[in-house]
């Protein structure tokens, strides 16, 4: 490894991205300890995690997503090439800078206040391991860093250039498990394909998962942003087939489902192109604004989104999925006053429903909601 000086900020702090947050405790974190069940193992790495928030806030979730896990084997590591960072994070004491983010539900049971620091609770910092590394320099993978089932690889490539940020991914994605999941900052790997790396959008963000067959071994190019074609049928439109009658004209759901489709595999100039199709048949459909209003978010461009969003709402107003990634992006905006306000709309949304209601499109219900909410 270098002993270089590290060459970028370390800014960080709890649950930075409630969006990404809502993402992992939702739907990452539940699929994993799924399926890891029988095996009872779990490998959590946080890459590039600076003075330790990211890697506590993912000890936390798992704090709470599974309570009993005594006999679970549990590996949450943290890994960064600033060794004053890492120091910090070993100690577990924080600033209420630290917090700006954080439900303050969190900060109250996870921690106790000393003077002006905030000192982590010992069973939260002893499920978390710091090491010192270098992402470029150091072989990934190798040693433990291996066989992960989640990397959050967030706000760190933001400061390499285009051909280190493919030879980085490259090496993270080599080290995930099959289907394991890799997640970096919005518009990170924006430009850049990965092999055997499959785009899974849900309402809250994106993430990467591993697809089953093995990673090559050598660095990934970076590639221009995908093409204003489509590569593929529209799978939701039915293909004209000799001495079948002509495929009828696909609905607005259709397209929409296309578009989903299309965005799920990475490919978001087309799911794009879907959405107009769809609106362009109902203009007044809140899934393609919303579906848009992702599209968005990952292109960085959030005030597009707000809007999109505000109209998505405008639309459905009873839309949880439109209300939290609202919040989220309000919060992002440092506009916690809104946020506030869009979070307990959205808690008297869920309130009011039956609470075995399906929330859509996460994969929860109403009453699960409510108490996530309630927190
Ligand atoms: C802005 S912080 C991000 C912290 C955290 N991931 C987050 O999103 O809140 C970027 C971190 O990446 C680390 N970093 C930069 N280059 C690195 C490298 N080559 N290997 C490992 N860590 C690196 C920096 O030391 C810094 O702590």
């Amino acid at each position: 490894m270098n002993n270089m000086a590290p060459r970028t900020n370390g800014e960080t702090y709890f649950f930075r991205d409630h969006g990404q947050f809502d993402l992992l405790r939702l739907h990452v974190l539940p699929a994993l300890i799924d399926r890891r069940r029988t095996a009872k193992t779990l490998r959590l790495w946080s890459a590039g995690c600076a003075s330790g928030e990211e890697a506590y806030s993912l000890a936390m979730l798992v704090d709470h997503l599974l309570p009993q896990r005594d006999d679970w084997d549990i590996v949450i590591l943290g890994s960064d090439i600033d060794a004053a960072a890492l120091q910090k994070a070993r100690r577990g004491h924080y600033r209420q800078w630290s917090f700006r983010m954080a439900p303050p539900t969190l900060q109250q049971r996870y921690f106790q206040r000393h003077g002006d620091e905030w000192v982590l609770d010992e069973h939260i910092r002893r499920m978390v391991s710091f090491r010192l590394g270098d992402l470029i320099g150091d072989p990934v993978p190798g040693g433990e860093l291996r066989d992960m089932d989640l990397i959050l690889c967030r706000n760190v490539f933001i400061y390499f250039n285009a051909g280190t940020v493919a030879t980085v991914a490259g090496k993270l994605a080599a080290a995930l498990n099959e289907n394991g999941y890799l997640m970096t900052g919005h518009t990170e790997l924006i430009g850049h394909r990965l092999p055997n790396m499959q785009s899974r959008l849900f309402a809250e963000g994106v993430v990467q998962q591993r697809t089953i067959s093995a990673v090559p071994s050598v660095p990934l190019s970076a590639v221009p942003s995908p093409a204003p074609v489509r590569n593929a049928p529209p799978p939701a439109v039915a293909t004209q087939l000799p001495g079948r009658p002509a495929p009828s004209i696909p609905s607005a759901e259709d397209l929409l489902a296309t578009a989903r489709e299309f965005a799920d595999r990475g490919e978001y100039q087309d799911a794009e192109q879907a959405c107009g199709e769809a609106l362009a048949i109902a203009p007044l459909a809140p899934g393609p604004h919303f579906l848009l209003a992702q599209l968005a978010q990952l292109r960085g461009e959030f005030g597009l989104a707000g809007e999109l969003l505000d109209k998505t709402l405008y639309l459905d107003p009873r839309s949880v999925a439109a209300t939290l990634e609202l919040a989220a992006l309000c919060e992002r905006a440092e506009n916690l006053p809104r946020a506030q306000t869009l979070r307990r709309a959205a808690l008297d949304i869920v309130r009011a429903l039956p609470g075995d209601t399906p929330v859509e499109p996460y994969e929860t219900t109403a009453a699960e909601m409510a108490r996530w909410l309630a927190q």
